[in-house]
């Protein structure tokens, strides 16, 4: 009894007036154990429920989570999928997963998760942005040596044109950043020998042809081809 007291004293000392309400009911529930083990502090079947809620939510979070993807691309059709009716897809391989398919459209090359168009027209800067956005997608931001590989293969294809603008330039002389605005890494940077010249005329940067992995070159933001990116729509 006497600790009892001690305890009531101290919640008291702190105590809110919310605190103070709930100090009986913690008091019972002492007394409650104090019984013995004739008194259940609480009904047979409460961790049975309990288990039965937590196992609902669990399954309410799984549904969700296996949902959520098909109901996204099926309720909101990416930028892509609004522009292109003809798509070629490949089995994303998931074996017993279900059929997974990487789809892109007609034409455009599939690198990993991504869509790929190498125009065969030139245009200015500006123009070869309007174009990729107007085709739902973004003149192409290079994130590994694999993707950089995979370009670089593609625009020393027999038939192509001679640079391509890919997503990099520089609002001030030497500041190289991509299209969403993060700064070049320069560990992820594939300069020809002795580029980027860093004069102010050349503010945008191409692919050149016919070079090994470092093909990057700071231009003049003139008629030049051009790469376009997409995240391939996946079905
Ligand atoms: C982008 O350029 C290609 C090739 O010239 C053209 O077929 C396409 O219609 C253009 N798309 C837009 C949205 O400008
Ligand atoms: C151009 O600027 C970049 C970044 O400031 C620098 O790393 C590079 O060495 C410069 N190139 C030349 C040729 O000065």
């Amino acid at each position: 009894m006497a600790s009892e007291i001690t305890y009531a004293e101290v919640k008291f000392k702190n105590a809110s007036p919310a605190a103070v309400a709930k100090v009986p009911p913690e008091t019972k529930k002492h007394q409650h154990h104090k019984d013995g083990h004739h008194t259940q502090k609480y009904p047979l079947w409460l961790p049975w429920l309990i288990s039965l809620l937590l196992l609902l939510v669990c399954i309410a979070l799984v549904i969700a989570l296996l949902v959520a993807p098909f109901s996204q691309s099926g309720d909101q059709p990416t930028a892509l999928q609004q522009k292109f009716t003809k798509w070629q897809c490949v089995s994303a391989g998931l074996q017993g997963k279900g059929q997974g398919w990487t789809c892109c459209p007609n034409g455009w090359k599939r690198f990993q998760k991504s869509c790929y168009y190498l125009s065969d027209d030139m245009m200015i800067w500006a123009e070869s942005q309007q174009n990729c956005s107007g085709m739902g997608s973004y003149v192409a931001v290079i994130n590994s040596k694999a993707e950089q590989d995979f370009l670089t293969k593609e625009v020393n294809q027999p038939t192509r044109g001679e640079n391509y603008y890919i997503g990099l330039s520089a609002q001030k002389v030497g500041q190289w950043q991509w299209l969403d605005q993060t700064p070049l890494d320069n560990t992820v940077a594939f300069w020809r020998k002795d580029e980027p010249s860093n004069v102010t005329a050349e503010k945008c940067v191409v692919i050149y042809r016919n070079q090994k992995t470092d093909n990057w070159n700071d231009v003049r933001c003139e008629h030049h081809n051009r790469i376009c990116e997409a995240t391939a729509v996946i079905v």
